[in-house]
């Protein structure tokens, strides 16, 4: 059996998802925070198979120890749950400490308590700030968070650093993702953002559909081939599949340290306007945009270099940008439905 916390989430539920095409025994828990149990029903759709699943807030510690207490067939977990709006965690940092940081040290105390010790952690790009050189290697330095949800990645890494010294039978992996986008190609799942989208595809989605008025293109003196910013924007389909590997990779102890970091990306950077001519061009349609100042935090250009993912996890994304906004668009028409 395999847990994954925040299964009903965007990122989470497209691994569920793969978990169950492989046959995997999933149990899902989720405090529905930012997701909804139609999720669940889009998961038993696909996968024809229905996920054990158990509406737990993770800040909870004494429904974490009864869960785990409860559950003794755990081989495996992949947590996802954690709050993510880089803008939201400036204002409320301590929600955003307590989400993501608290959670991960009750996970981490239950499962060394019970012997367990695979765990797939999800960490982020944003460790290293502006890279100095492109493509990004893991080896590039961690800088100083730039917000609290980035500092929350960086302690989450310290922490697991310090657990698997402490705990020698304890591994994880932590994957770093660059910029997850897209949706299941069957539109039965994707991202459900709350409120105004922080993240450029969902806003191009909603302009697209009519939801949101204009795009604003943040920024167009960024020192690239354009001008506008450089990200490295990775189908969630591809993401999925990346923790099924690295989940058997500790399941088969084929792990080189008992924690590894992998870059999780296409290795290719698309600037902000390649991203909405892409968009027009596939979807056949236009998108009002404009361009306005800079949103502070944002670094120039980020892609990475995905050459330890490709050889020790034998992994490598197959879907291109052009898919991904195809399916982000299938998706938003879906929910417009
Ligand atoms: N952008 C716009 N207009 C928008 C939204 C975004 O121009 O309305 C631009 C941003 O300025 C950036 C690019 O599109 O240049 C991508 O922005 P996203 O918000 O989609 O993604 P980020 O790269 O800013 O954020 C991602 C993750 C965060 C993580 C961050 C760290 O979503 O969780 O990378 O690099 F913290």
């Amino acid at each position: 059996m395999i847990l994954v916390t925040g299964g009903l989430g965007f990122i989470g539920s497209h691994t569920v998802v793969a978990l169950l095409e492989q046959g995997y025994e999933v149990v899902i828990i989720d405090n529905l925070s930012n997701s909804s149990l139609a999720v669940l029903d889009g998961i038993t759709k696909i996968t024809g198979v229905k996920p054990h699943f158990e509406q737990l807030d993770l800040r909870n510690k004494p429904a974490v120890h009864y869960f785990f207490e409860k559950h003794k067939n755990i081989e495996g977990v992949i947590h996802f749950a954690a709050s993510k709006a880089v803008g939201e965690s400036v204002k409320n940092p301590l929600l955003y400490y307590e989400n993501n940081i608290g959670t991960l040290v009750y996970l981490l105390q239950e499962m060394t308590r019970h012997g367990l010790s695979n765990l797939i952690f999800s960490s982020s790009c944003t460790v290293y700030g502006q890279a100095a050189t492109l493509p990004i290697t893991e080896e590039a330095p961690i800088q100083k968070a730039l917000s609290p949800y980035g500092n929350t990645k960086q302690i989450s890494e310290a922490i697991l650093k310090d657990t698997v010294n402490a705990y020698p039978a304890f591994k994880a992996i932590a994957l770093r993702y660059f910029n997850p986008i897209g949706a299941h190609p069957s539109a039965l799942i994707g991202e459900l953002p709350r409120g105004t989208p922080q993240n450029l595809i969902p806003y191009i989605t909603q302009t697209a559909i009519g939801k949101r008025e204009e795009l604003a293109v943040f920024g167009s003196d960024y020192d690239t081939s354009d001008g506008t910013a450089v990200r490295d924007y990775i189908h969630v389909i591809d993401l999925a599949e990346a923790h099924i590997v690295a989940l058997a990779r500790l399941l088969a102890a084929k792990n080189k340290s008992n924690l590894e970091f992998f870059n999780i990306g296409t290795g290719t950077g698309s600037s902000v306007l390649e991203v909405i001519h892409a968009f027009e061009r596939v979807n056949k349609l236009k998108v009002n945009y404009k361009i306005a100042p800079k949103r502070p935090g944002d670094v120039t250009a980020a892609y990475a270099d995905t050459t330890l993912a490709n050889n020790e996890l034998g992994w490598q994304s197959r879907l291109s940008l052009e898919d991904a906004l195809r399916d982000a668009w299938h998706w938003e028409q879906k929910l417009a439905e």
